[in-house]
């Protein structure tokens, strides 16, 4: 397909786009006659004699919507063969891939929303729908702005540097590695050693270290989707283990690209022998009533299975949750406490927080787990009722981890437990968890702590 040439851009407000189109590498591209883009407005198509293109709604509330007979007549003046892209938070996520797509159209039109958005029947007459991200922007200008940006800068000469657009995060399926300018030394920090040795393919592979390192740490379900390389693996090794020496520094693995400590069998007693990864999993789960439901992750989940994860020498805690807000709630969480003033105030609380890892599914996890040691995990479930299934003793599991060299997930779920299609991936099913007593609602908190201190306690 050949690459994009034209976008046209149809709104309410083309004045918006003045300056953002004549400045920089836009407005350079478009200087040069790499791509044209070109503002419709909405209301040059309306037909009544004040321009009418918003009414308010049928059925009453508030604010304005496009109507549908200026917007579709604006979509149907379009050329033959134009993608037409309806921009709301209700579409597909944007993201690299779908910026790779869209700039192999050679015509491509950004409809942007305003008000409280455009009449239903809008839809029929667009290709796709796009969302910047779960949050509600005043009108889809801002978000077409983006889209423009990241497409344009894609094309075939727009940027000087042709290899900017591979290197950079997302486009190999990894985040971009850290980047230094001058001064070399700046507040004390200074720019690392290797970047000013003019060693080229030490470079090379320090930034591709680093871009492992850092995906692991703030995005590992990327990790889990990238195609890594032999190389790849060897230099996640490094990254575990570099890691682990950093976890046993006072103060040290606390940063949010520095994965605590992978623990070995050489380490002080009480702790998690083999590379132990503790995973809270909130969908699939089972509900009170039958069916498969996801629940919502907590707070006190976050802070207290951290805490008890970093006691026990737990290597790294994934919550999974399919849903993006939730997924931003765990790392908001976890960066309050690892960066700025909480994170100096509270080391402690921050060396627990920097076990936290955020995961879409569970498939994700053992992925990425994977991808960084090299071989499958080993999978312990845990159950409030087994209902059948046959179960492992703590004691008995507890003795399998003294020799047990591949990683282990521990895995616990919330509400009224794990789906059986996850049960049903389970190396190992730990008893339940019982008392002497007919209550058998432990918190999944409790849980957790019962059954790190049975596998790893000292007593
Ligand atoms: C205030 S929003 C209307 C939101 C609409 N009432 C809803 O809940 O879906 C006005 C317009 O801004 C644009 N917009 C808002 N948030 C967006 C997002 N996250 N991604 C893409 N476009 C967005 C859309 O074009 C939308 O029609």
């Amino acid at each position: 397909m050949s690459p994009l040439r034209e976008i046209h851009i149809l709104t309410l407000f083309p004045d918006l786009f003045e300056g953002f189109l004549r400045e920089s590498i836009l407005g350079k591209a478009i200087a040069d006659g790499r791509v044209a883009i070109r503002l419709l407005d909405f209301r040059t198509f309306a037909v009544d004699k004040h321009h009418s293109a918003d009414d308010v709604p049928y059925g009453g509330g508030s604010g304005m919507v496009l109507l549908p007979g200026p917007a579709v007549a604006a979509l149907e003046s379009l050329p033959p063969g134009t993608r037409k892209v309806l921009l709301t938070p209700q579409g597909a996520r944007f993201d690299h891939a779908a910026a790779v797509r869209l700039a192999g159209e050679p015509r491509l039109a950004l409809f942007c929303g305003r008000y409280e958005g455009f009449d239903e029947r809008i839809r029929s007459h667009v290709d796709e729908e796009v969302s910047l991200g779960d949050f509600v922007l005043q009108g889809g200008e801002v978000a077409a702005m983006a889209i423009v940006e990241a497409l344009v800068r894609l094309l075939p000469g727009v940027l000087h540097n042709a290899d900017s657009p591979r290197e950079e995060s997302f486009a190999g399926g990894l985040l971009e590695y850290p980047q230094y300018t001058r001064p070399r030394e700046f507040r004390g920090v200074e720019v690392p050693e290797i970047l000013l040795s003019g060693h080229h393919e030490e470079i090379r592979r320090w930034r591709r270290r680093e871009a492992l390192r850092r995906t692991l740490a703030r995005r590992p379900e990327l990790l889990a989707a990238a195609s890594l390389t032999e190389e790849d693996r060897e230099l996640l090794g490094e990254v575990g283990e570099a890691s682990g020496r950093a976890a046993e520094r006072p103060g040290g693995g606390t940063g949010a690209d520095s994965a605590s400590g992978p623990r070995t069998k050489d380490q002080e007693p009480g702790t998690a022998p083999a590379r132990v990864h503790v995973v809270l999993v909130h969908h699939p789960i089972k509900s009170r009533i039958g069916g498969l439901i996801t629940t919502s992750v907590t707070n006190l989940d976050i802070h207290d299975i951290a805490r008890a994860s970093r006691t026990y020498g737990v290597h790294a805690y994934h919550l999974v949750t399919p849903i993006a807000l939730q997924q931003e709630l765990v790392r908001g969480v976890a960066s309050h406490w690892l960066e700025g003033e909480s994170g100096e105030r509270v080391p402690a609380r921050a060396q627990a927080l920097s076990l936290v890892r955020v995961a879409e599914s569970f498939f994700a996890v053992t992925e990425s787990v994977r991808a960084e040691a090299g071989v499958e995990p080993l999978v312990v479930m845990t159950t409030a009722a087994a209902g059948g299934r046959p179960t492992v003793g703590y004691g008995a599991l507890r003795e399998r981890l003294r020799t047990e060299t591949r990683p282990v997930l521990l895995v616990f779920g919330t509400g009224w437990g794990l789906a059986d299609e996850l049960l049903d991936r389970a190396d190992v099913l730990l008893d339940p968890i019982e008392a002497s007593s007919d209550y058998n609602h432990l918190s999944v908190r409790v849980a957790v702590g019962v059954c790190l201190d049975r596998l790893f306690g000292t007593r």
